[in-house]
């Protein structure tokens, strides 16, 4: 086992380079499948989430070769055959295998997919849209078979603007007759980037972006080159931790178009950020004002970005709250940033945080991937030494976070336990 031990108090200065989208990248890998020739995709991320698909890829008998953030992917001969628990429950992004190969072999067998425990996480969405475009949903305890004669176009209205089920559902119309309209679709750029990708290879779908998607069925997929987008949660939790302890820390290769709503937030604060094309450079300040936030689908502030600001927000003069409106099991870092000192209420679905409080380096748990960001951010401005275990869920999602980190002065390292 391997936990990150950090002594803190470092300035960070110097440049992070933003990866490519975890979120993103575990749909457009599965995605693949899709295609009837070679997909080549670049600016890959090397986390554990993206070798888990891998595992799933191969196991179907795709062909799969990675040369750095290079992947190229042969599904031509893969068999349909069913994906087994031990590695479908190793992600939730698995469920993108529901859709492709839906979508491409008229029938999946598949378990429930796993994931971070930040709530309940239905797939009630997903599997009702599968039946509007044709299909019969069964299943047996966790496993779901999914299966139809044919896939016929449809309008679906999504209850709610779900980034799984939009995704989901695209691939599985691709191939579908006629036109299928998702209605109320999500609008995170990781949709687009799908659907640019699908386009790429020949699929016909408009409107990802916005909340109504059209995709009109084609007959086939060819082989094709794309690049996965900056990963905007990476990025945004670079820039939060250069609100705490940068010191010129310039963020590269991100849109900042794509964290508008942190930006919004952080000039809220009194924040000093310098805003270029591809990049932002923030230096720590005194005196941050406090500020509110409400998590909601993009535009709105993401629920990925809710438990690293908060640390910020234990920085700031005066009582802030946070409202987590997507997931109702994300405020597991709370215990364990008051063990550090923080002075934060939970009240439902919100919490109240009170600052300005010095926090003191301690043992604590990464108990989810973005828990485990923001005790990585909080153990960067404690005094002293934090230990943080189960980084295995920070691995999953932050490509070389120890080694950026450490480029740009922070004292931080993997140690064995
Ligand atoms: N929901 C349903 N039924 C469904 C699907 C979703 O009720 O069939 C509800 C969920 O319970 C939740 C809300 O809709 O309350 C949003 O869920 P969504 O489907 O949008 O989330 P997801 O696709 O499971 C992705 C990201 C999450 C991110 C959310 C929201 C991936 C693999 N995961 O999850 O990322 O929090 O969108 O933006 O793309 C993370 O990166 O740390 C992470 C958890």
């Amino acid at each position: 086992m391997k936990q990150i031990k950090i002594e803190g108090k470092r300035k960070l200065t110097g440049e992070i380079k933003i990866s490519g989208s975890k979120n993103s990248a575990v749909a457009l890998v599965p995605a693949s499948l899709l295609s009837n020739g070679i997909v080549t995709i670049d600016n890959i991320p090397d986390i554990s989430d993206i070798e888990a698909l891998n595992e799933i890829l191969s196991y179907l008998g795709a062909k799969v070769t990675r040369e750095g953030s290079t992947m190229k992917i042969d599904a031509t001969n893969i068999k349909n055959i069913e994906i087994p628990e031990n590695i479908s429950k190793k992600l939730r992004a698995s469920y993108y295998f529901m859709g492709a190969l839906l979508g491409k072999y008229k029938k999946v067998q598949m378990y429930f997919p796993g994931g971070c425990s930040i709530g309940e996480r239905p797939i009630n969405l997903h599997l009702s849209g599968f039946e509007a475009l044709g299909a019969k949903v069964t299943n047996n305890g966790n496993c779901y078979l999914v299966e139809a004669d044919e896939l016929v176009g449809t309008n679906i209205y999504l209850d709610f603007a779900s980034v799984g089920a939009t995704i989901n559902l695209m691939l599985a119309a691709v191939y579908a007759k006629g036109v299928t309209i998702i209605e109320n679709a999500a609008k995170e750029p990781h949709i687009v980037n799908v659907a640019t990708f699908l386009n790429q290879l020949g699929a016909k779908i408009s409107g990802a972006g916005t909340s109504k998607i059209y995709i009109e069925g084609v007959e086939e997929l060819t082989g094709g080159f794309h690049e996965v987008v900056p990963d905007y949660i990476e990025a945004g939790t670079y820039v939060i931790a250069g609100a705490l302890c940068g010191q010129h820390l310039k963020i590269s290769n991100l849109i900042p178009k794509h964290i508008e709503s942190l930006i919004t937030k952080l000039k809220d604060m009194n924040a000093d950020l310098e805003i270029g094309e591809d990049y932002i450079i923030i230096n720590q300040k005194e005196n941050y004002i406090p500020v509110n936030i409400k998590t909601s689908p993009y535009p709105g502030f993401p629920t990925d970005l809710q438990q690293p600001f908060t640390v910020l927000l234990t920085q700031a003069n005066g009582t802030s709250y946070v409202e987590e409106n997507i997931w109702e099991n994300r405020f597991m870092h709370i215990p364990y940033l008051k063990r550090m000192g923080a002075e934060i209420e939970i009240m439902g679905k919100k919490i109240y945080i009170q600052g300005k409080t010095d926090l003191v380096g301690k043992e604590v748990e990464a108990t989810d991937l973005r828990a485990g960001a923001a005790m990585v951010l909080a153990g960067l401005i404690a005094e002293g030494t934090t230990k943080i275990t189960a980084i295995e869920h920070v691995l999953r999602g932050y490509e070389n976070i120890i080694e950026k980190l450490q480029n740009v002065g922070a004292k931080i390292e993997l140690e064995e336990i």
